[in-house]
């Protein structure tokens, strides 16, 4: 495997689901170094537009495009795909790359399910395969992103345009964080030493009930917004197989505390505290206002 002509003093690192919540703001602030390279990964590299991120063409579904995206890289931030072939898919990257290559698998609160069966051995069996590629690895073990309140595909649109949030909890908190500080663990472990072997749980600062989250969440937007529980079944409503069961297997988490946990993680490996749901709704909570019709 050729290393990259720019020398050796230059860290080069493939950040797959460029595109995506956490993938995004690590691209971002990996290339304002000067001693990092960055690869972003997409299915779409055309709509990769990034300054100083180099979009590459990269697929689950086309693992022979797996050799051009990983060629000469010297860690990899692998944004798990949730399919039920994930372990396979997961480990065949990592033995892609070369031996020394750090890998950052960005996994869930489900990772720490004991047993194999599924779908509650799903998620171990993914981390499973990272630790077992023989690479240096770091895995990412967040709760829910606040970024789920604004992207259109989880609850934007319910908050903006009904006034709702309608949310399966049963009474437990959410210490949600804010997927750019999943972002800035994520760039430490990549290019830093001293991550390699450990398994971060991270948090936000704080653990919210559903009413608090939906006060926050009526002041960004501007209009009242107010929490609407679920059941799980209620919540699984509309998904089939694979995805079905594994919302139903993290709605049962939250429901029994499992997202309610706040760790000092984030402060201990950036050296800054997390930001608050507050700080995160203070610059995206316009996407949240009605607009007019
Ligand atoms: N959302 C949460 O609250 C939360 C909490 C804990 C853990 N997680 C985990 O975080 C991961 C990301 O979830 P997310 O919902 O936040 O998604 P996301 O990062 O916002 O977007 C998913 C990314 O995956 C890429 N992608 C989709 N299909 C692909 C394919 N076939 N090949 C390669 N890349 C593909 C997309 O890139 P392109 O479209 O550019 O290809 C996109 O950038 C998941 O494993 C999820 O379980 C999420």
């Amino acid at each position: 495997m050729q290393r990259r002509s720019t020398g050796d003093d230059v860290t080069r690192v493939l950040v797959t689901g460029v595109r995506g919540k956490t993938g995004l703001p690590l691209a971002e602030s990996l290339a304002a170094r000067q001693d990092v390279e960055v690869l972003g990964g997409s299915g779409d590299p055309s709509t990769v537009g990034i300054d100083g991120v180099h979009p590459v063409a990269f697929s689950w579904d086309e693992p022979a495009g797996w050799v051009t995206a990983t060629d000469g890289v010297d860690a990899v931030y692998v944004v798990r795909p949730d399919r039920p072939d994930a372990p396979e898919l997961v480990g065949a990257l990592v033995a892609q790359t070369s031996p020394s290559t750090r890998v950052v698998l960005l996994s869930d609160k489900d990772g720490d399910h004991p047993g194999s069966d599924y779908p509650a051995g799903w998620a171990p069996s993914v981390e499973r395969a990272v630790r077992a590629g023989g690479r240096p690895w770091t895995i990412l073990r967040p709760g829910w992103f606040m970024q789920v309140f604004t992207d259109p595909r989880f609850y934007r649109h319910q908050i903006a345009d009904s006034g709702e949030l309608p949310f399966p909890a049963g009474g437990a908190e959410m210490a949600w964080i804010d997927a750019r500080d999943i972002a800035a663990v994520a760039g430490r472990a990549l290019i830093e030493n001293g991550h390699a072997g450990r398994t971060y749980e991270l948090s936000g600062p704080e653990s919210l009930s559903l009413p608090r989250t939906a006060e926050l969440l009526s002041a960004a937007a501007g209009h009242p917004v107010v929490h609407r529980d679920l059941t799980v079944d209620e919540a699984v409503a509309g998904t089939e197989g694979f995805e079905r069961d594994l919302n139903r297997l993290t709605f049962e988490r939250v429901r029994a505390g499992g997202f309610a946990v706040v760790t000092d993680t984030v402060a201990r490996v950036t050296g800054a505290a997390p930001r608050t749901l507050e700080d995160f709704l203070s610059a995206s909570g316009p996407a949240l206002r009605r607009t007019s019709r």
